[in-house]
């Protein structure tokens, strides 16, 4: 049987190979296919580090404290060791400006391609609850990308202003 969790790796590979994750190494120097690995590494680790934290959250409330600070503990390794190093290696964090331009790449993928596609996808196969999640988080992206963008707006021009 399909399901989400054995789909995940090969879903995940294709979306970034959508771009919008600017990862260049940090010393500029990683061949082209370790630079897709770690692309790949990176969103798994995020993934991994939300479920977790996801399940750990499921077990407090279902009062297993036990296996809640197994998740919770695991969860952290994920984001503040695995993820940390690979993203000093991806030479994933830039200056502000650049941040906000990956981000506005990111959300704009989201929006123009990932949940465009998605939600046609979703109505084509008859799947009309998940056609309309889709495009609800489409324009949920769209929100965040002219906040992205508004955001970098003001810091160029504060950079323009202060530069004459
Ligand atoms: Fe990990
Ligand atoms: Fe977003």
């Amino acid at each position: 049987m399909t399901t989400i969790k054995s789909m995940w790796l090969p879903m995940l590979i294709s979306i970034a190979a959508l771009g919008g994750l600017d990862v260049t190494g940090a010393q500029g120097h990683l061949h082209d296919q370790t630079l897709n690995n770690l692309r790949t590494a990176l969103r798994e680790e995020a993934f991994t580090y939300v479920k977790y934290q996801l399940f750990a959250q499921h077990a407090r409330d279902a009062r297993r404290t036990e296996v809640a600070e197994v998740f919770a503990r695991t969860a952290d390794a994920e984001r503040f060791q695995h993820l940390k190093e690979e993203a000093e290696l991806a030479g994933l964090i830039g200056d502000e400006v650049e941040n906000l331009r990956d981000a506005i790449s990111g959300e704009t993928t989201a929006v123009e391609v990932m949940y465009k596609q998605f939600a046609e996808q979703a109505r084509t196969g008859g799947d009309e609850e998940a056609a309309i999640l889709f495009e609800q988080m489409q324009r949920y992206e769209l929100a965040h990308l002219y906040t992205f963008k508004a955001v970098l707006g003001q810091l160029e021009r504060a950079r323009t202003s202060s530069s004459r």
